[in-house]
């Protein structure tokens, strides 16, 4: 008999190194905006009580936290202590009163009101079945409540003219991730996920971040994201410390870039919104 191999939680994956603590922080700057884009178009409203799932060190949490205002509410959930830790800080630090974050793995997250929205980025990437964790996820929401997520597709980055070094890296990182059982086209799933979790056909947008010359924050996007998959792209075999050459990654990624005049797409991601019904 065979088994099938189970997917590695996002902590094989990503371990919650003080590296990757900060690189969530840095990503997280350079997708805000998009983020924002489509809490937007999606309705998130001032007063609002709103579930943020896998929240990591929180700035999808504090992004909502505008915009249901001083009379709304945000509630963090993660299952890494370090990240809840990071966030709680930040949150102080900012002197947010409606955000809190707790510790829980959202398999057994219990709450004790509803909430108006349910939202999350980059989390439904790393379950094998998402639309059983929705489906749960949803009971907390209350009649006519929101969804809103937020999902790459690594796998639609580009550039343009090519540049074959931009090209494998962000190879190696799809097929790192994909090997150790993430889904790096959830955004292009979303609406199957949606509707396989009993919600309405979502409304959806896609949106990507370019990056052209020196200044680009694109080099070192890709360069941390690589550093801290290193070990598990090692471990499955997709690449070496020497193939990478990681001190040198950002530089050589840029003069590639720069020499081919090239714009870089970053991997798009899709924003999916419906409201639940139960
Ligand atoms: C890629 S990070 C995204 C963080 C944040 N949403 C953002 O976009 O900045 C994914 C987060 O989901 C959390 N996570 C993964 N599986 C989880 C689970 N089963 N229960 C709770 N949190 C989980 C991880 O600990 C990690 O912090």
């Amino acid at each position: 008999m065979t088994t099938k191999a189970q997917p590695l939680t996002y902590q094989q994956i990503l371990t919650h190194t003080d590296l990757e603590l900060q690189r969530l922080t840095e990503q997280a700057r350079f997708f805000g905006d998009l983020t924002a884009h489509l809490f937007q178009m999606a309705g998130l409203a001032p007063g609002m009580r709103v579930l943020d799932i896998g929240c990591g060190t929180g700035d999808v949490s504090f992004l909502a936290a505008q915009f249901v205002g001083p009379t709304g509410q945000v509630i963090g959930v993660d299952r890494s202590p370090q990240a809840v830790a990071v966030a709680t800080q930040r949150a102080a630090t900012a002197g947010l009163a409606n955000v809190q974050f707790i510790t829980a793995d959202l398999a057994e997250l219990v709450l004790d009101e509803p909430v108006d929205a349910l939202i999350g980025r980059l989390i439904l990437m790393y379950f094998a079945d998402p639309a059983v964790l929705l489906r749960r996820l949803c009971r907390f929401l209350r009649p006519d409540g929101l969804v809103v997520f937020h999902e790459l597709d690594l796998t639609a980055a580009k550039a343009w003219p090519p540049c074959e070094l931009f090209a494998t890296s962000i190879s190696r990182i799809s097929q790192t991730f994909t090997r150790a059982g993430a889904d790096v086209r959830t955004g292009l799933k979303l609406a199957q996920i949606y509707t396989e979790a009993g919600l309405p056909q979502p409304e959806m947008w896609q949106s990507a971040r370019l990056g052209h010359g020196a200044d680009s924050p694109v080099y070192s996007q890709v360069t941390q994201l690589t550093h801290t998959l290193l070990p598990l792209m090692e471990r499955v075999g997709v690449a070496t410390a020497v193939d990478v050459q990681i001190e040198t990654l950002a530089d050589r990624l840029r003069q590639e870039a720069v020499a081919n005049s090239a714009t870089l797409v970053a991997p798009p991601f899709t924003g999916a919104w419906a409201h639940f019904s139960s």
